[in-house]
Formats: C-alpha cells, sequence, structure tokens
C-alpha cells in the first residue's frame, strides 16, 4: 500500500466515522460557511475554557469526503490548544494533515473549509473579546 492508499483510506475513514461530529449545547463559538462552488457546508462550535483554551469543539455539516474528514482531524488537532494557536494554522498544514495529496483548485476548497470555519469563528472571538486597548488609555 503505498502512502496515497493509506492517506485515502485515512480520510474515507475520517468520512465515514468523523470524529467529534455533532453539536454543543453550550459553546461560545460558532461559525458556519459554504463552499460556493457545490454548496456544500460545514458548521463549527466551540466551548472555551480556562486560560482561552479550546475544551470542547464540534462540527457538522454536509459535503464530499475530502471537506468533512479535513474538518474532523482539524477538530481533533485543535482540541486543547489555545485560541491563539488557530492564528498559525496554514493551508499547508491542512494539505499535510490530508497527506498532501494532488488537487485541483475546486478539491482546494474543499479541503479549506473546515480551516476558514475554524478560523473565522476564532478570529471573531478574539477580535471581540481581546481587543488591543486603545492608544493613550
Ligand atoms: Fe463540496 Fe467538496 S464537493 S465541499
Amino acid at each position: 500500500m503505498s502512502s496515497a492508499d493509506i492517506y485515502r483510506e485515512l480520510i474515507l475513514d475520517y468520512y465515514r466515522n468523523p470524529r467529534n461530529f455533532g453539536k454543543l449545547e453550550k459553546f461560545d463559538i460558532s461559525a458556519h460557511d459554504t463552499n460556493p462552488l457545490c454548496g456544500d457546508e460545514i458548521e463549527m462550535q466551540i466551548r472555551v475554557g480556562e486560560n482561552s483554551k479550546i475544551e470542547e469543539i464540534k462540527f457538522s455539516g454536509r459535503g464530499c469526503a475530502i471537506s468533512q474528514a479535513s474538518a474532523s482531524m482539524l477538530t481533533e488537532l485543535a482540541k486543547g490548544k489555545p485560541l491563539e494557536w488557530v492564528k498559525l494554522v496554514a493551508k499547508e498544514d491542512v494539505f499535510k494533515m490530508l497527506g498532501d495529496p494532488e488537487l485541483g483548485p475546486s478539491r482546494v476548497k474543499c479541503a479549506l473549509l473546515g480551516m476558514k470555519v475554524l478560523k473565522t469563528g476564532v478570529y471573531g472571538y478574539l477580535g471581540a473579546h481581546y481587543e488591543d486597548p486603545e492608544p493613550g488609555t
């Protein structure tokens, strides 16, 4: 089995048995986005714990294997990390997590949908809760 096969299996496994799939009853962050090319969607909810850590995170949505697997893998990575960690996540990290598959432009959007939702939610929360003090105050 080549490493590409192994990653393909892994993506299918996450698609069929998505980790952290569902909704949280109590959450501090919620974000949602769709892939404009196909209309597929992902929603993420996060409960923020002590020291601004991602205490609990879940996602839901519908879409292709790569979009759902990527979102699910990201929730696993994010759990327990500080919110600030989300700022460091780059698209290359997501591609690496998926085994660096060859992706055409439309599939790139699939792979990055989860990251986009995660960043949208966390950036919005950080902006609302930790704004820089006004200069001179
Ligand atoms: Fe819709 Fe991949 S085909 S997110």
